[in-house]
């Protein structure tokens, strides 16, 4: 027998039509005399039937079968008796009587069920993913994840990109993380380091001449991990020359137009763009969530002369007021509401958080309205945007943390209160970064994307002066509040890198010897050029409507980094350590891996 048809292709057009099926054993039921068995395979299910009077031989075979042993199975395709039909199941109104089958393979009894699903422990999932990826919504996933790299290959192919592949094995590329490493056998002490990107492969393929790159490129950041962050994940990395922004813009917005289309979604460029700045000061957020409004509200200017010691001092010494308002939760609330979100506050940083409700009846407030002149709380609820029935939440403290509190608050109590709105798709791009921050730790600028971004040539004025004003050529992706892509318009003069790399501290050695070919590719007719790279685990992530990256990796790795399935990280062989001139320190316990909780 072989196999001619997948059960989930089977409909009411092939009735009396001679099929082979196969696959696994879904669920039996025994009824005495007879047998249903749901047979599955990654195009769907259907319902086979033994009846002892029709087939003995089949019948009996039945009887020895058990859930995930693997069967072919072969007869015609039958209405099912009027009554029994389940005209909402894709097969629901067929069955199959086999004239014959086949065991092709037993199972011993599963772990966990599947059907259970997300409902069992990650890491039971994580250790038999052969088992969690048998799991219909987990197939869709995988499937809505070739689709979707397809259909982006397929924009990019018609678009004159090249599809280039580049190393894994090569040097440090700087986007923020640590490098993972691989000894040199050939050259004891030096090591390799997976790139964190494809970052300086594709501009040097711009130097080339090769004017639009792409990959679907695997990068290796080792980073604290989170539900969206792998420590090995997938881009779609891009880069083109001769280009600005609106290049980059149009060609994005067209590729995810493509790729949202595979999950049904239709979406429309351009997409609004919003400054750094303007991001900051309305949402506290470098990614915000615009399905929802909610946004922070700067009330400084009656703090500066209010009679409120916590708020004119702040203000005085260069800090800000600033505040949400919460539509119609004024009369919602309980004094225990209002007493948590403050308990939140604190918990993202903030020493308090006062509030005012507007109800019919008055103003009531966190003990705070006795320092305020009725024009000042009025003045308050106006440039809060409050009407009666409001309740507005009030921070004062520098700009930094104001802005970290009340964009963490807003969707807190967004997600709490349940005002996002599911069925929307909100894309946006963040433009006008700043080039630089300061590392307060390594009391020390660094590069807010990586050090290859071109500063906005306006700015390049003062940038010896002001490095830290000025305004990167960068931008961002969000969708949902979540960074999807990355990238920016990169520096193609050697000079203006040489800058950059000496005000993030590099001496001109360091830098040489990091990269040295990139100066000196940049040195040899570097065309302008720019380029993108979006995360493609966090695309199909969001796309699939999943809570965590690793529900769309087929293999993904814990909170600690570890893969329960083949236990790597695992302990090397001494040979293999001696052949590397690598001595390591006696084990420790081997820690205990467990599925993140992110
Ligand atoms: P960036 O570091 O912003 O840019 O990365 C681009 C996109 O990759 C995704 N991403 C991740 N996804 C899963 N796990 C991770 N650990 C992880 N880190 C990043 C995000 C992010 O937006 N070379 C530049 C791109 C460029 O300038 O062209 C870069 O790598 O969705």
């Amino acid at each position: 027998m072989k196999r001619s048809i997948g059960c989930g292709r089977l409909s009411l057009d092939d009735l009396d039509k001679e099929v082979c099926v196969a696959g696994w054993v879904n669920v039996r039921r025994d009824l005495g005399g007879l047998i249903f068995l749901e047979l599955r395979d990654r195009s769907g299910r259907l319902q086979l039937v033994a009846d002892p009077n029709k087939n003995k031989d089949v019948h009996e075979k039945f009887v020895t079968l058990r859930n995930e042993f693997v069967i072919i199975a072969r007869g015609k395709i039958t209405r099912r008796p009027e009554g029994t039909e389940k005209p909402d199941q894709p097969t629901g109104m067929i069955e199959l009587y086999p004239d014959e089958m086949e065991l092709l393979n037993t199972s011993r009894p599963l772990p966990f069920q599947l059907e259970l699903g997300q409902q069992v422990d990650e890491s039971l999932r994580l250790k038999y993913r052969y088992l969690d990826l048998r799991r219909r919504e987990m197939q869709r996933n995988l499937i809505l994840r070739s689709r979707v790299t397809i259909a982006i290959r397929k924009y990019l192919d018609e678009n004159d990109f090249l599809d280039v592949e580049t190393p894994i094995l090569t040097k440090a590329t700087p986007e923020g993380a640590r490098d993972f490493l691989v000894p040199s056998r050939l050259t004891p002490g030096s090591w390799y380091a997976l790139p964190q990107s494809p970052q300086l492969f594709k501009q040097t393929l711009m130097v080339s001449g090769l004017e639009r790159y792409y990959q679907v490129a695997r990068c290796f950041r080792d980073e604290d991990l989170r539900a969206d962050r792998q420590p090995e994940f997938t881009q779609v990395d891009i880069e083109m020359s001769f280009i600005n922004e609106e290049d980059i813009f149009e060609i994005s917005e067209g590729l995810l137009q493509r790729a949202f289309k595979e999950a049904d979604v239709d979406i429309k460029g351009p997409f609004p763009r919003l400054t750094y700045k303007e991001v900051m000061d309305r949402f506290g957020s470098d990614k915000p969530d615009l399905r929802f409004e909610m946004e922070i509200k700067d009330l400084t200017e009656v703090a500066k002369t209010c009679e409120f010691r916590a708020f004119k001092e702040t203000v005085a010494a260069g800090g800000v007021l600033k505040a949400l308002c919460l539509k119609g939760m004024a009369e919602k609330s309980s004094r225990k509401d209002l007493d948590g979100w403050q308990e939140v506050a604190k918990g993202f940083g903030a020493k308090a958080l006062a509030w005012l409700t507007f109800k019919s009846e008055g103003v009531k407030s966190s003990g705070i309205d006795k320092f305020f002149k009725p024009e000042e709380i009025e003045q308050m609820r106006q440039l809060a945007g409050a009407e009666t029935g409001d309740i507005v939440l009030l921070v004062a403290d520098t700009y930094k943390v104001v802005t970290n509190v009340l964009g963490r608050l807003r969707l807190k109590l967004a997600e709490d209160l349940g005002l996002i709105d599911e069925s929307k798709h909100a894309l946006l791009w963040v433009v006008d970064f700043p080039v630089f921050e300061w590392n307060e730790d390594e009391n020390r600028l660094e590069a807010v994307h990586h050090p290859f971004t071109s500063p906005r040539l306006e700015d390049l004025e003062n940038f010896d002066t002001q490095p830290e004003l000025a305004r990167a050529r960068a931008y961002d992706c969000v969708y949902n509040g979540c960074e999807i892509g990355g990238g920016s318009i990169r520096i193609h003069s050697k000079d203006v890198q040489s800058k950059v790399f000496s005000k993030i501290g590099l001496t001109e050695e360091t830098a040489r010897e990091k990269f040295g070919f990139l100066l000196d590719a940049l040195d040899s007719g570097a065309p302008p050029h720019g380029g993108i790279a979006f995360g493609l685990d966090r695309l199909v992530m969001l796309l699939a409507g999943c809570k965590s990256i690793r529900d769309v990796i087929a293999f993904p790795k814990t909170q600690s980094g570890a893969c329960l399935l083949t236990d790597a990280p695992s302990a090397a062989p001494d040979e293999q350590l001696k052949e590397l001139q690598l001595k390591h320190e006696a084990p420790k316990q081997p820690a205990k891996v467990t599925a993140d909780k992110s």
